[in-house]
C-alpha cells in the first residue's frame, strides 16, 4: 500500500528541464562547442550539475582543470538562475496541480526528490511548495541519481518505508534510482516508454489508474 508519492521536479512537475537545456546550450556555445544537442541533454536529466557539465565537455576537444570546471558550472548556473527570474505557475506542467490536489484529498504524503540545488526557489516561484510535505534535493545529498540517496532521504523525511513510496520520474537515472531504493515507479515525459519503470504515462494530464498506482 502506497502512503507517499515522491515527485522528481524538473520535467515532471515543472518545465524547467527546457531551461536547463537552454542554459547548457548557451554555455556550450560560449566555449566553442557547437555539437551539444537534445540527445546529450537527455543524458543530463536527473544527474548533478557537475556530471551534466562533463556531458557537455565530451563534445569538445579542450581539457579543463577541476577549478575551471567549477567556474564553468557556476557560469551555467548563473545563466539558468537568470532564466528562472520570470518563472511562475505557468511553468507547472499540465495535470500536476490536479494530481497534487487529489493526493492531498486521499491523505497521501507528497515529497520532492530532485538533485537540483535550485529546488527551493523553483517550488516557491511556482507556488508548488503549498502542496509539498517534505523536500529532498541537491542540498541534502552527496550522491546524485542513479544513486537512491535523494529518494531515501525523501522517504525518511516523510516518515515512510521505501516500499510505501511511489516515485514519479522523467529520467533514466531517476528510474534506476527508484529501483535501487526499492520504490515503485511511474515514468512520464517524452522517454516514458524507454525507462523500464513499473508504470508509464506520456504526461500527468493523461488519465491515470490511481487504484493500481497506490494499491
Ligand atoms: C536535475 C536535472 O533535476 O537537476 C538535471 O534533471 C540537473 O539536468 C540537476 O543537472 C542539477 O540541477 P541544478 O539546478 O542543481 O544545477
Ligand atoms: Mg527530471
Amino acid at each position: 500500500m502506497i502512503k507517499g508519492v515522491i515527485f522528481d521536479l524538473d520535467g515532471v512537475l515543472v518545465s524547467t528541464d527546457e531551461l536547463h537545456y537552454a542554459a547548457w546550450s548557451q554555455l556550450a556555445k560560449m566555449i566553442g562547442i557547437t555539437e551539444f544537442n537534445r540527445e546529450d541533454n537527455q543524458r543530463q536529466k536527473g544527474v548533478s550539475r557537475m556530471e551534466s557539465l562533463e556531458i557537455v565537455l565530451e563534445k569538445g576537444e579542450k581539457c579543463y582543470s577541476d577549478a575551471e570546471k567549477v567556474l564553468l558550472a557556476n557560469m551555467k548556473n548563473d545563466i539558468y538562475v537568470n532564466l528562472l527570474t520570470d518563472l511562475d505557475q505557468e511553468a507547472v506542467l499540465p495535470g500536476a496541480v490536479e494530481i497534487l490536489m487529489r493526493l492531498k484529498k486521499l491523505e497521501i504524503k507528497i515529497g520532492i526528490g530532485s538533485v537540483s540545488k535550485n529546488t527551493p526557489i523553483i517550488l516557491e516561484k511556482t507556488g508548488l511548495i503549498t502542496y509539498i510535505d517534505e523536500v529532498s534535493c541537491g542540498l541534502d545529498i552527496t550522491n546524485s541519481k542513479p544513486d537512491p540517496e535523494v529518494f531515501l532521504v525523501a522517504a525518511n523525511k516523510l516518515g515512510l518505508q521505501p516500499k510505501e513510496c511511489l516515485v514519479i520520474e522523467d529520467s533514466k537515472a531517476g528510474i534506476i534510482a527508484a529501483r535501487a531504493a526499492e520504490m515503485r515507479s511511474l515514468a512520464v515525459g517524452p522517454e516514458h516508454k524507454k525507462l523500464d519503470a513499473d508504470y508509464c504515462s506520456e504526461s500527468l494530464s493523461n488519465e491515470l489508474d490511481w487504484n493500481l498506482l497506490l494499491g
